[in-house]
């Protein structure tokens, strides 16, 4: 069943041509160039998504943007801006516009990929469920000669079973040359996959580029379902959530931020607070996790997993706080991606004087990237921006000092520190952190209260006793002892 847009624009021609273009996706739409259409067209029908253009007259785009808040709740409004001057004033702020419903705001001029974009974004797992193509064919293996290029893979152990796929799966038989042995809408059984793992030998599975977001957000989905499960462990929730971040990051690192991909990252950073919330063995994973894969992409959940178990330390953590600073973990490192890809996983020490001075820019650039975009908070850009700024001022961009530096900022830097470490050394977390401690030079940097805390990551709840001397709302206190 197709999924159903209204289109509500002054303007009959671009009604017309990008009906014509969402027609091509296999949208079905329909068009109004009024508002009071608009409404009656919403009375009569049921849509997926309204794109709706502020300037429509006769109930203007904010009338209709009000009754739909009334009357549709829950309804997708895609609101359309003719220039960025529109949304200065306080009546119009982009702020207003999503507490009166915007679920996403499109300032012109925008092209068609873009708003396809946007409208993939607003797509939930049902929706992505329901229009998927179902096979129903037999399942045959077949062999492709596609470039490696299309491609992105997933560690076989970390691929979800038992659920539908949503696309086609491979396997790699050498350079170039991939098998497809999963077709989307294809169940794929843990008994198969552990005969491709266990007789064939096959460590990844592979897909193509384009189906990633898909990926990101069905497996995204399936572990916001058990995050919060006793049944399964703790390591197994990092598994899943480090596979779904490394795709995420991933995608944005190759495709931009998209709107789908900052949807994805806030239900990420959920699911990273489910797990510090719930997880009372999360001591023991956050111990011994090594992740000594060199790519950008593991990077960036590494330092988003240890960054947020410290700040649940804190006496003035609160779930906002730890889901706005995953947020800012996750996409810490953006502004390399305006950095020549060789300089990505180099680190300062391997620079040239030229290269260093690049780098040292990268916060300047993710501000310069997230500045344009309307669902990402002032917060995070602030955090992301101070990332590598220093306790004792020898950071960069701006060489801030003390209290000038975000706590959370402080944080990021000092797991930054810690995840090469652990690379570098091939040592686990506390190891790495002993390392930095130990290091005058280093731990200088940090606010002394954080590494602290973060000593307290590594401890066994159920060995501290009941009287010692934490914050209140330390994970580090189990719950039930706290009360007895
Ligand atoms: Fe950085
Ligand atoms: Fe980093």
């Amino acid at each position: 069943m197709a999924l159903k847009i209204l289109l509500a624009d002054p303007s009959n021609e671009w009604l017309a041509s990008t009906s014509a273009y969402l027609k091509q996706l296999l949208y079905e739409v329909e068009i109004v160039n009024t508002g009071k259409k608009a409404q009656l067209a919403l009375y009569n029908g049921e849509f997926f998504a309204v794109v709706l253009n502020l300037d429509i007259k006769n109930h203007s785009g904010l009338e209709v943007l009000k009754f739909v808040r009334t009357k549709h709740v829950g309804q997708r409004v895609v609101v359309t801006v003719e220039n960025a001057e529109m949304l200065k004033s306080e009546e119009l702020s982009a702020e207003k516009l999503v507490k009166l419903g915007a679920s996403e705001i499109m300032i012109r001029p925008f092209t068609m990929e873009q708003l396809k974009d946007v409208l993939e974004g607003q797509q939930s797992i049902d929706d992505l469920v329901k229009n998927i193509p179902k096979y129903t064919g037999s399942v045959e293996e077949v062999e492709v000669a596609e470039s490696d290029a299309n491609f992105t893979r997933v560690k076989i152990e970390e691929f979800y079973t038992g659920k539908a796929i949503l696309f086609n799966v491979y396997i790699q038989l050498g350079p170039n040359k991939y098998v497809k042995i999963l077709y989307s809408g294809d169940t794929f059984s843990l008994d198969r996959l552990n005969r491709y793992k266990n007789e064939k030998g096959v460590k990844y599975l592979y897909f193509h580029n384009a189906d990633r977001r898909k990926y990101i957000q069905y497996s995204n989905y399936l572990a916001s379902k058990i995050i919060t499960s006793d049944k399964v462990s703790g390591q197994a929730k990092v598994k899943m959530l480090k596979a779904t971040a490394e795709k995420l990051i991933e995608e944005v690192y190759s495709v931009g931020l998209k709107p789908q991909a900052v949807e994805e990252s806030r239900q990420l950073a959920k699911n990273m607070y489910e797990l510090l919330e719930n997880q009372q063995d999360l001591f023991k994973v956050l111990k011994e996790f090594q992740e000594f894969d060199p790519n950008a992409y593991t990077h960036s959940y590494s330092v988003t997993f240890f960054a947020t178990a410290i700040i649940k330390q804190f006496e003035w953590q609160s779930k906002v706080m730890i889901e706005t600073a995953a947020m800012a973990c996750l996409l810490h490192d953006i502004g390399k991606i305006k950095m020549p890809k060789e300089l990505m996983c180099k680190r300062p020490e391997e620079m040239t004087q030229g290269e260093l001075e690049l780098y040292k820019k990268h916060p300047l650039f993710a501000d310069e990237i997230l500045s344009g975009n309307l669902m990402i908070g002032q917060n995070i850009r602030q955090i992301i921006l101070q990332h590598h700024e220093y306790f004792d001022g020898t950071g960069f961009p701006y060489g801030l000092k003390g209290n000038k530096v975000l706590t959370i900022s402080n944080i990021i830097s000092l797991c930054d520190d810690l995840v090469h470490s652990m690379l570098k050394d091939q040592i686990t977390p506390p190891e790495a952190l002993k390392r930095i401690i130990l290091n005058e030079r280093l731990v200088k940097r940090y606010n002394s209260l954080i590494l602290e805390n973060f000593m307290k990551v590594f401890v066994d709840p159920a060995k501290v006793m009941k009287n010692h001397p934490l914050p209140s709302n330390s994970r580090m206190v189990p719950k039930k002892r706290e009360a007895s």
